[in-house]
């Protein structure tokens, strides 16, 4: 009996000592497997006297339970200590200050693009595309620049065969959107354009235009004047003036080109004006019959306007960009402040 109730303060002590799962199965092994010390007190039943037998018995029993009880409740112990680990580990201190989080950017040029794009769109125009890779057909003979035109040295051509270039303007959108659709036209169209200049402050063999088309019954000099002038009001301030000065285009015929308010002084004259308190921002002029015949249509019947605007001078005018390799290079320091 004595042996017995030895055996129990042995598994107590045994399970003191145990730190984890697979050292409380050993144990577990060592006394209630099947070759256990516990089952093996059993095997004693046939050394004690008849009489005892029954009381050896149910103690040996107790032991038992006693002992599965202690591994039970050690078993226990381990899970809760396992997950108090856990928690620890887990646990967030909600006082902590926040990381910073690294938002993005609209580029600059983008920026400026939505806005056009709003105020055209609110006029009723549509917004197009076109190709970069252009015939030199639509780039410039339908556009009224013959081959032997002096006007093909105004756009300095990036040629790819004899008659196809990278489009030096969005003007070729022109003509593929009158040979495509029916007046009423109105269109905007904003794209990359290429010309073979070399790089520095204001200059980029790429840059962007955004082209706007208007053909219908009865459109005049004054529509022109009226829609351009209100867009420059719309983009840069109610108070912005414009003057249509004589310009030349060979698919315009009158043309002009409109200079605005310089938006960075407000007139009174900065170096990003020259000191003029104007800005050129456009090209623009009513769209030469020639042309019109060229895409079908018959300028007895039909007029329109059309216009092209330098969306970086645009952008460069309203953040006061004074270079614009900055609009290309992708500095992060330089976009960062467009947040
Ligand atoms: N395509 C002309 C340029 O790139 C701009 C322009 C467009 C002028 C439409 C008049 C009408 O210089």
């Amino acid at each position: 009996m004595e042996s017995i109730e030895k055996i129990i303060e042995e598994v107590l002590s045994d399970l003191k000592d145990a730190s984890t799962n697979e050292k409380v199965s050993e144990i577990r092994v060592k006394y209630l497997g099947k070759k256990g010390l516990i089952s093996g007190l059993m095997k004693n039943m046939k050394d004690i006297p008849q009489e005892e037998r029954p009381v050896f018995g149910s103690k040996v029993n107790e032991i038992r339970a006693k002992a599965e009880a202690a591994f039970q409740e050690k078993t226990n112990k381990l899970k809760e200590a396992a997950l108090e680990l856990k928690l620890r580990s887990e646990k967030i201190d909600v006082t902590l200050p926040a990381k910073e989080v690294q938002t993005g950017a609209i580029h600059p040029l983008n920026q400026t693009y939505y806005e056009v794009r709003k105020i055209f769109v609110g006029m009723g125009f549509e917004v197009v595309d076109g190709p970069e890779i252009e015939y030199d057909k639509y780039n410039f003979e339908m556009l009224n620049i013959p081959k032997d035109h002096p006007a093909r040295d105004m756009q300095d051509t990036f040629y790819i065969e004899d008659d196809i270039v990278v489009r030096t303007h969005t003007s070729p959108v022109q003509i593929r959107t009158m040979l495509k659709h029916e007046p009423p036209i109105r269109v905007i169209c904003p794209g990359r354009v290429y010309r073979t200049d070399d790089v520095d402050a204001t200059h980029s063999p790429v840059f962007n235009q955004v082209e706007g088309l208007y053909i219908d019954k009865n459109v005049t000099f004054s529509d022109l004047k009226g829609v351009l002038a209100e867009f420059l009001r719309r983009l840069y301030g109610k108070s912005t003036v414009t003057k249509f000065r004589p310009g030349f285009f060979p698919f315009t015929e009158p043309s002009a080109e409109v200079d605005a308010t310089c938006a960075l002084c407000g007139g009174k004259g900065c170096p990003a004006c020259k000191g003029a308190g104007m800005i050129e921002v456009l090209g623009c002029g009513m769209v030469n019959p020639r042309v019109l015949e060229n895409c079908g249509l018959d300028p007895e019947v039909y007029s329109g306007f059309a216009f092209g605007l330098g969306l970086d001078r645009l952008t460069n005018i309203k953040y006061g960009i004074t270079d614009i390799r900055h609009l290309y290079e992708n500095d992060v320091r330089f976009l960062k402040q467009f947040r």
